[in-house]
């Protein structure tokens, strides 16, 4: 229908005899001449309805309304001096109409298109509205882009697209499983996957060497802004090779996602290890795009005569000290607000928060006179302080320490008077060596997935045992992550058994795969990326909700389709299914 989309038009067309369809971003009169701004997917561009021009264009331009459906025939011509709108793309020019159709009608909005203050239930609601803003459209163009700019990346690279299944069986990433009930099969059940991570490892078995797929995966868990019910994956894995031919995957796969989204990135990536990034920045996902590290101090308090702090220090394996320094904080912060962050800490569980403030004459502040000159001059020296310089501590047991720590890291990073955040940076981390299991409340369970491969499994100490699995973060951000996988059976069986995982559960649950390892299988390991999470980041959106073209609510649910919902009684019926009467 048309020549040309709206905002292909610039100063060069003056004079071209043009066709433009789209939407009525708006409409006014102005002394009998009726302006309309004509959107479509690219951008707006003005349309004149002159009755000098057009009788026709005019008297159907008196019965335009917000997003009526237009199609304007006209020739471009320059707008006259001093009314070119620098805001526009098209501020130059305008198309003075021929001929105007209208070629549909629009109910009266719900909101206006593009407008920034809209309630998210009323959004989602009418998300096709939502999505008509050129402002969406550019995000989801950069996220095909980046989709195909994979696709090719991994074609060169020797990888295969394959499509592993959606109705399956359970897989292990650690959420809830979204079930699908079987009508076939009374009373059993299909899961959705939570990732293609079992497949992938049988198509290593089955030699296909180098696989990858752009995956959606299904996940019943707690929501977030970077979390999403249904997201989707880039998916890889490939057979004969070590972790560092897998980074470089990655690495590359990254570099040419980013590039389509015109964004040049550095490789190869930093790396750090797993405790590193635990004792330095309280996260194993930390955002290096500002410093603020964290120094152990434990051994300087242990020295002090507070009762409390030379307790804590009594057992450093347990326990940690952890000074965190504010370079110039003295002269950022008042008094006032510096006590005010110990109110922050203390929702994750601090005891308290104290601090030393590095004045011309040494040291000051309330825990001061607990310590002797030495350990003063310590402190000083271990933690760099300069004059003007703030260091906050924090002390109690190991894991609450570097958790309220490190989030008291970002929330000074991202305090409007420190302003350390720099937008526009892209630092890439490998976070490396993650232990093999994590003890919780007694329970040994694997941190990453119980395929993943130890490095040491005969040590003692469970938690001592490392695994080669490894994450990638971007901006303190958890994008992607993976593993080597175990491809001998007598080491599968070794770490089920340490997961308390019996025989006939393993078998119950993954058989297959067990199976599957007897038969010669390679030696494999892979990653995947939160496609949704890293097409955020490249938009610098702050949910992943303004990437997925039809998202899901806090809630799990659709408010476009109203998903989920009650179905009829026949269906249930059909898949052997009674519900239990609701709760009042
Ligand atoms: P993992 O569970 O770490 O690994 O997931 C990989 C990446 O997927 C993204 N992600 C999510 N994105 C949006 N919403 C969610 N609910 C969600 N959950 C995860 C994250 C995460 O880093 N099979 C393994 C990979 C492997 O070992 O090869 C896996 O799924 O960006």
């Amino acid at each position: 229908m048309r020549t040309h989309y709206c905002t292909d038009l610039s100063k060069e067309d003056i004079g071209k005899e043009v066709t433009v369809v789209g939407w009525a971003n708006s409409y006014r009169d102005h002394g009998g001449i009726i302006f309309i701004d004509l959107r479509d997917k690219t951008g707006l561009l003005q349309l004149v309805c002159d009755p000098a021009d057009s009788e026709q264009a005019h008297k159907t331009a008196n019965e335009v309304r917000d997003e009526y459906v237009l199609i304007a025939k006209g020739k471009v011509r320059a707008r006259g001096e001093g009314l070119e709108n620098p805001k526009l793309k098209t501020g130059a020019i305008e198309i003075i109409v021929d001929e105007l159709i209208i070629e549909n009608r629009s109910a009266a909005l719900p909101f206006q298109i593009g407008d920034k203050n809209v309630g998210e239930e009323h959004k989602l609601k009418y998300r096709y509205l939502e999505l008509r803003d050129p402002a969406m459209f550019e995000a989801f163009k950069l996220r095909s882009k980046a989709a195909i700019a994979a696709r090719n990346s991994l074609d060169e690279m020797g990888f295969l697209e394959v499509e592993t299944p959606i109705l399956t069986k359970s897989t292990p990433e650690g959420a809830r499983d979204y079930l699908v009930p079987s009508r076939v099969h009374a009373g059993e059940f299909y899961a959705l996957p939570q990732s293609p991570q079992l497949f992938k490892q049988l198509l290593m078995v089955g030699g296909f060497d180098r696989y990858f797929q752009i995956a959606k995966c299904f996940r019943d868990e707690d929501l977030r802004a970077d979390r999403q019910p249904e997201f989707t994956q880039v998916d890889v894995e490939m057979s004969f090779c070590n972790q560092e031919d897998v980074i470089e995957v990655a690495e590359k796969l990254l570099k040419d996602m980013f590039a389509a989204a015109g964004i040049e990135v550095q490789t190869p990536f930093n790396r750090i290890g797993y405790n590193e990034a635990m004792e330095m920045y309280g996260s194993d996902k930390p955002d290096l795009r500002y410093d603020l590290a964290m120094v152990d101090v434990i051994d300087i308090f242990a020295k002090c005569q507070n009762e409390i702090f030379s307790g804590i220090a009594k057992d450093p394996k347990k326990n940690r000290i952890k000074a965190l320094k504010v370079p110039q904080g003295d002269t950022i912060f008042s008094k006032r607000e510096m006590k005010g962050f110990e109110d922050y800490v203390r929702k994750f569980g601090a005891q308290g928060l104290g601090y030393f403030q590095m004045k011309e004459e040494g040291l000051k502040g309330p825990l001061t006179k607990f310590f002797g000159e030495e350990e003063l001059q310590a402190i000083v020296d271990r933690c760099e302080l300069k004059v003007g310089d703030v260091v906050f501590f924090g002390a109690g047991p190991k894991k609450l320490v570097l958790d309220y720590m490190g989030r008291f890291r970002i929330f000074l990073a991202e305090h409007e008077k420190m302003n350390l955040i720099d937008e526009n940076r892209y630092e890439f981390v490998w976070v490396v060596d993650f232990p093999m299991f994590e003890v919780e409340d007694g329970q040994v369970k694997a941190l990453h997935h119980p395929f993943t491969m130890p490095k040491n499994l005969d040590v003692e100490d469970v938690e001592e045992i490392e695994s080669i699995a490894y994450d990638i973060v971007l901006n303190g951000v958890e994008l992607g992550g993976g593993s080597m996988r175990i491809h001998k059976e007598e080491i599968q069986e070794k770490v089920f058994k340490l997961l308390g995982i019996s025989d006939e559960e393993a078998q119950e649950k993954f058989g297959f795969l067990l199976d599957a390892l007897k038969f010669g299988a390679p030696p494999h390991g892979g990653f995947a990326i939160g496609f949704d999470r890293l097409m955020m980041l490249i938009t610098k959106k702050s949910s992943i909700r303004d990437v997925i073209a039809f998202p899901k609510t806090q809630k799990a649910s659709c408010l476009l389709t109203q998903a989920p919902s009650p179905v009829e009684l026949e269906q249930l019926r059909e898949l052997h299914i009674r519900l239990r009467e609701k709760q009042q």
